[in-house]
């Protein structure tokens, strides 16, 4: 994987235009594509009741090809504009499509920050492809990047999400009320965090 220097001004200067395939060894991560609709579909049909509680208010057409379209669209605009990464993750020995990882919210400049946002699907739970995709989606975001810090957000009782961000590094640093509005409601959260250690 390609290491960009850092100079000043602090600037993504070397952002690439697009997001490459992260490999590792139980996973691999791959931009979205539209070729990806049919089985991202069905693992979010199939996962539908397990993931509303943890998203913001899925809209009525969520299912649709033209919320899908809609989505990708957005994202490619966002990673244009280095404001984003986003993935899909793919079990190595299958090519099954087990979840999605993202990097929101980046800011450049002084900052050099972004939010985590993941997701896997319901009958992927408890076999370790979200703590390897975090390890890699972390790795791409610092060495690749040149990002300072990731942030990461959960609703109070998420345990599972706290701790996949436990096992990875992050450290918790704070609670904020009402941060983000998830399955339609303003709700806490719990804020956590990853530094950089090496710049
Ligand atoms: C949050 C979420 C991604 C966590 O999924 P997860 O399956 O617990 O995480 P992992 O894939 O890393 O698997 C870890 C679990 O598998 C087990 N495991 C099995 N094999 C493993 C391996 N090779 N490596 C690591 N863990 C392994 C771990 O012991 C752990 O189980 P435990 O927490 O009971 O100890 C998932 O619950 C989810 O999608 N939730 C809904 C959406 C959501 O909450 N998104 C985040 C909003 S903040």
């Amino acid at each position: 994987m390609t290491k960009f220097k850092q100079g000043w001004p602090l600037n993504l200067i070397n952002v690439p235009a697009s997001n490459p395939v992260l490999h590792g060894n139980k996973v691999y991560l791959c931009p979205p594509c539209l070729e990806n609709f049919e089985t991202w579909l069905d693992v979010r049909t199939r996962s539908k009741e397990f993931l509303i509680p943890f998203e913001p208010a899925w809209p009525s057409d969520a299912l649709s090809f033209n919320f899908y379209k809609r989505r990708l669209n957005h994202q490619n605009q966002e990673v244009q504009a280095k404001h984003g990464a986003f993935f899909f993750i793919f079990d190595k020995q299958n090519d099954s499509l087990v979840g999605g990882i993202n990097l929101n919210n980046m800011i450049l400049g002084a900052a050099q920050h972004a939010s985590l946002g993941y997701w896997l699907g319901e009958t992927y739970q408890g076999k370790g492809y979200m703590t390897e995709a975090i390890y890699l989606i972390q790795n791409y975001a610092f060495n690749v990047l040149n990002l300072h810090r990731l942030n990461a957000a959960c609703l109070s009782d998420n345990h599972q999400s706290i701790a996949v961000l436990k096992r990875c590094g992050f450290t918790e640093e704070g609670y904020a009320p009402k941060y983000l509005q998830i399955n339609g409601q303003w709700q806490d959260h719990r804020l956590f965090g990853l530094v950089n250690s090496v710049r």
